[in-house]
């Protein structure tokens, strides 16, 4: 559970934290110092499965329902179908029950509105995620704002967002809560440090800042850095001025290779939210990548996280557990 969690934040970090890290060593002889140590988040969310399937057991063993998890999927998209999946077999092993509500592309405002309010009052459902984008005539902030703040996994509800910004006990949006536990996880430190967010979106570059930035003494406690946010109109030759004294950089832009080497101050932590399908021309076909580039960066961080392996296996891990969080209504 978050608040749990938070207060289990202010442990002293482990001098080398043993899971989620591989060590690489560059090549004998052609470099005098190791490469970056490369953060797993497959190992991470393995860690934070566990947990919240331990969680789930006690709780039902004090004679608690299973959490029930409900999402609305509209439309076809088909990244969304897949994000979808991994929510439901990531549910599935921790033993929280789930369901898929299928709704076409043409479902009108009114009735995704009506089918939301429905499961609110729900007995049976614990948490409700509207996946996102919904089809254009749909307003997605009148959407997120319909789901009942002590059922919202998502922490997009305006409740769970004015907490957030407010340093109070909320439900955290699972990708700023990854990012939060990667670094915690991993034992980095942010207390005085200067953090760089390259991405200001209100679902994951907004909620990053406002965890790293906000007091660690403060009812949800914060990460006391210097957080610098960047974005699309911030000019290349700044955001290097600003990377470069960075001792976070954390990327959520969509654009791949946002972040190069010369870019990174040596022994910097790099943390990459992005997420770009992008054509491999090798094989001909897709591949996933993130904003940084990883081949290149990694010569010169500290720590780094990859694309695909990073931060996106450990925000299913979080939206678990939100899940749980909701269940068990450790917020409201
Ligand atoms: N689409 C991409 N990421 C997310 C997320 O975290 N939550 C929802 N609801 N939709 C998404």
């Amino acid at each position: 559970p978050q608040a749990e969690g938070a207060r289990a934040e202010g442990r002293p970090p482990l001098p080398i934290a043993p899971i989620g890290l591989e060590r690489r060593t560059a090549a004998s002889g052609s470099r005098d110092r190791d490469e970056a140590t490369i953060i797993s988040g497959t190992q991470l969310a393995k860690q934070v499965y566990k947990e919240v399937q331990r969680d789930v057991e006690s709780w039902m063993s004090l004679g608690n329902k299973r959490p029930h998890l409900t999402v609305i999927l509209v439309g076809d998209n088909p990244a969304s179908h897949t994000y979808v999946r991994n929510k439901m077999k990531a549910a599935a092993a921790v033993g929280i029950c789930s369901e898929i509500i299928l709704k076409p592309k043409d479902i009108s405002q009114e009735e995704l509105l009506d089918l939301t309010a429905k499961l609110n009052h729900d007995s049976r459902v614990n948490g409700i995620l509207v996946q996102l984008p919904l089809p254009d005539h749909i307003d997605e902030r009148t959407v997120c704002n319909i789901v009942a703040p002590e059922k919202d996994v998502d922490g997009f509800h305006i409740i769970n967002i004015g907490r957030l910004c407010l340093d109070q006990p909320s439900v955290i949006p699972a990708t700023a809560a990854a990012v939060w536990e990667i670094i915690k996880r991993t034992g980095i430190q942010t207390f005085g440090k200067n953090v760089v967010v390259a991405g200001r979106s209100k679902n994951v570059g907004m909620p990053i800042s406002m965890l790293l930035h906000s007091d660690g003494e403060h009812e949800r406690p914060g990460g006391d850095a210097t957080v610098t946010i960047t974005h699309r109109y911030t000019p290349k030759e700044q955001l290097k001025i600003h990377t470069q004294l960075a001792d976070i950089i954390i990327v959520a832009a969509g654009i791949p290779k946002l972040i190069t080497a010369d870019m990174v101050k040596e022994g910097a932590v790099v943390i990459d939210v992005g997420i770009n399908h992008i054509h491999d021309p090798l094989t001909g076909k897709t591949k996933l990548v993130g904003d940084v580039d990883f081949e290149e960066v990694k010569k010169k961080a500290g720590f780094i996280t990859p694309v695909p392996g990073g931060v996106g296996p450990m925000t299913v891990a979080m939206l678990l557990k939100n899940t749980l969080v909701t269940a068990k209504k450790l917020v409201y």
